[in-house]
């Protein structure tokens, strides 16, 4: 499909594996030159590389961190006038709510809810100037279902999604668009990382922890990035102007609700 976006600037914050590769990887396909991010340069310059090789788009690689006020600048630097953000970054660990310090709740925060928050007010105003802004979250179904262990990036993403309600109503009439793409369980090193620390913890096999997991899902199965990326992509098309203020679930059907 032709998503009628070929020639715009991304911005594809933390993308260097996982769900923001998958959504890098489907702006590309659709014609888009980028921005892409990760703090390992290595990871960063293979997969540029990649998308250079399959798509021929332009792909520009900041290794940075997203969250600080340096990494946002870099980012901005190498795409002042992005017609597409996409939001990532790393969620906080699993950890029991009584363990967590001040300091790294205010972290939790900073990165799952503040620098989302950051980079939209950077590149809004140029975008609606403009007459067309995509711009996506990355957040995580817990917004909607709570997992035990995971309350921070519950409450940061929840913070997050309340605030860009708001945000999100006033640019529409200028093309701009904000979106969230909750993922339910996708097959990436995030949750392959979840996946042992549970089943040390539950003294299992990661075989079988896998297994519970996946037996939880309609689908029977993890996500993949690429489906991921796909769903960004069109969020992110010329025909998505009139989804906004939405929160997308992507779960295999994981959370049970009619709405
Ligand atoms: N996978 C799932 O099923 C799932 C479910 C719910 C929510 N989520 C959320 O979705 C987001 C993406 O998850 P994922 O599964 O794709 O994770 P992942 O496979 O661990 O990939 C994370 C990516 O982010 C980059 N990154 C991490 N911290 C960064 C930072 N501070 N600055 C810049 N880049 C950074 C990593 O590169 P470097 O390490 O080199 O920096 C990597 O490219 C996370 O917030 C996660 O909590 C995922």
């Amino acid at each position: 499909m032709d998503y009628g976006i070929k020639g715009r600037k991304a911005i594809v914050c933390a993308s260097s594996r996982g769900l923001g590769r998958g959504c890098a990887l489907a702006l590309a396909e659709a014609g888009c030159d980028m921005v892409i991010n990760g703090r390992d340069a290595a990871r960063l310059a293979e997969t540029a590389a990649e998308i250079r090789d399959r798509f021929g788009v332009r792909v520009t690689e900041v290794a940075a961190d997203v969250g600080t006020v340096e990494g946002q600048r870099a980012l901005l630097e190498a795409a002042p006038q992005p017609d597409i953000l996409v939001n990532n970054n790393a969620g906080p660990p699993l950890r029991d709510f009584r363990d967590l310090s001040r300091q790294s709740m205010i972290d939790g925060v900073v990165n799952n809810m503040v620098t989302p928050i950051e980079l939209i007010q950077a590149v809004i105003d140029g975008m609606a100037e403009r007459g067309f802004g995509r711009i996506v979250n990355i957040t995580s179904l817990s917004v909607y279902m709570p997992i035990t262990g995971l309350d921070l990036s519950s409450g940061a993403r929840a913070g997050l999604t309340a605030f860009l309600a708001g945000v999100a109503r006033p640019v529409a009439h200028r093309n701009v668009t904000i979106n969230s793409i909750l993922p339910g369980k996708f097959d990436t090193d995030r949750i392959r990382a979840n996946i042992e620390h549970g089943a040390k913890k539950a003294g299992v096999s990661v075989e079988e922890r896998r297994k519970q997991q996946i037996a939880e899902i309609p689908a029977k199965r993890f996500g993949t990035a690429e489906e991921f990326g796909q769903a960004c992509a069109f969020l992110c098309s010329a025909y998505a102007g009139y989804i906004t203020g939405q929160n997308l679930r992507l779960d295999g059907g994981l959370f049970p609700a009619a709405f």
